[in-house]
């Protein structure tokens, strides 16, 4: 064969060349680009090709080692990636997975979920809403005169260098933007946190939880705050519980009253809890002040409501028996791991 008709075939062959495996790939390899390839002799086949053609013969043997450079590395991820493929799937889906770590929910969230769930079957709405808020919602709208004293400073936290914003100190404040922004009738309950300027101790803390509700239509009466409550005292600690409204004040409620549950003087922390009667208040309540109404743009001639604020934290140590508010906020894994088999 001529030499230049040898390079002719050689370079069909290359090209011709499918190599579909580890093996017939190596096979290439050795008999194109091995130490001892056939593409070498040809160089030795130069001193025959007359003297003005050597250089372009010289050319094409290089560029027959390049194209066989290319086929091979083209094969060779073409084969990888098949490699690849088997072994995904020849996984063995059946297997069991590895254990994944679940974590807890909080008991603060567990109880709110909770009670979240009992005023939803009645009809009522989630609102959340910001927890820096201005005075006027949190005092000024509430019917909280200027004066008060919860506005003092040694109660209230403000805004450094602003002294109009505060840390709500209460969820009440979701009631007015509620009101401002909807029209009656209106049902909603709003979770939240709040903050007080308060002492830490294992009975209280300067940051807490709140679940407000608000009910506005026409002709809401005091009968139908305590038929409320009374679902979700029944509904939260079971058909038995008693419950008990003692009259109270709140500048946005009149009349106001507190709600407390019976837990029981079985133990000694029964009596610690409950200051020896028994009862423990879980909750502010009543009918919603005129002037609130007013203040958020309702007609108290045509509307009336009831609204109430629970605490969480004094009602999550009682579902769940803890004695210390602070280990609520201190995030400690040991006590949180606790509550990984509590659903809600
Ligand atoms: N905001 C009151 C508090 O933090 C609780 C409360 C009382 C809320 C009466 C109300 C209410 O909506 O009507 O102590």
């Amino acid at each position: 064969m001529k030499p230049l008709e040898e390079l002719r075939s050689y370079k069909k062959e290359i090209l011709d060349a499918i190599p579909a495996t580890e093996e017939e790939l190596e096979k290439f390899r050795i008999l194109y680009l091995g130490s001892k390839n056939i593409l070498k002799p040809l160089f030795a086949k130069i001193k025959s090709i007359p003297p003005e053609e050597r250089r372009e013969f010289g050319q094409r043997i290089n560029a027959l080692r390049q194209l066989a450079e290319e086929v091979y590395e083209k094969y060779k991820s073409e084969i990888q990636k098949e490699e690849r493929m088997t072994e995904i799937t020849s996984m063995d889906l059946t297997r069991p997975g590895y254990p994944i770590k679940t974590g807890a929910r909080h008991p603060v969230n567990i109880v709110m979920n909770k009670i979240i769930d009992i005023f939803s079957r009645i009809g009522f709405s989630v609102a959340v809403d910001r927890e820096i808020e201005d005075e006027w919602h949190n005092f000024t709208a509430l019917n909280t005169p200027d004066n008060h004293p919860a506005r003092d400073m040694t109660d209230t936290y403000y805004i450094k260098n602003d002294w109009t914003h505060i840390l709500r100190s209460q969820t009440s404040t979701v009631q007015v933007r509620v009101m401002e922004s909807a029209k009656p009738p209106i049902r909603v309950i709003s979770p939240g946190r709040v903050y007080r300027n308060e002492t830490v101790s294992s009975r209280s803390h300067c940051q807490f939880h709140q679940v407000e509700g608000l009910y506005i239509d026409k002709d809401v009466s005091f009968v139908d705050l305590k038929e409320t409550l009374l679902y979700f005292a029944r509904e939260m600690y079971g058909p038995d519980i008693k419950i008990r409204l003692r009259p109270s004040y709140f500048p946005f409620t009149e009349p106001s009253a507190e709600m407390d549950v019976y837990w029981g003087l079985e133990t000694e922390a029964d009596h610690r809890i409950t200051k020896g009667t028994g009862w423990l208040e879980i909750m502010g309540c009543g009918i919603v002040d005129p002037n609130v109404l007013e203040n958020c743009g309702i007609d108290p001639d045509v509307y009336s409501g009831f609204a109430f604020g629970m605490g969480i934290e004094r009602q999550a140590m009682r579902m769940f028996g803890i004695h210390d508010i602070r280990m609520f906020f201190e995030n400690d894994i040991r006590f949180l791991n606790q509550f990984k088999s509590v659903v809600q």
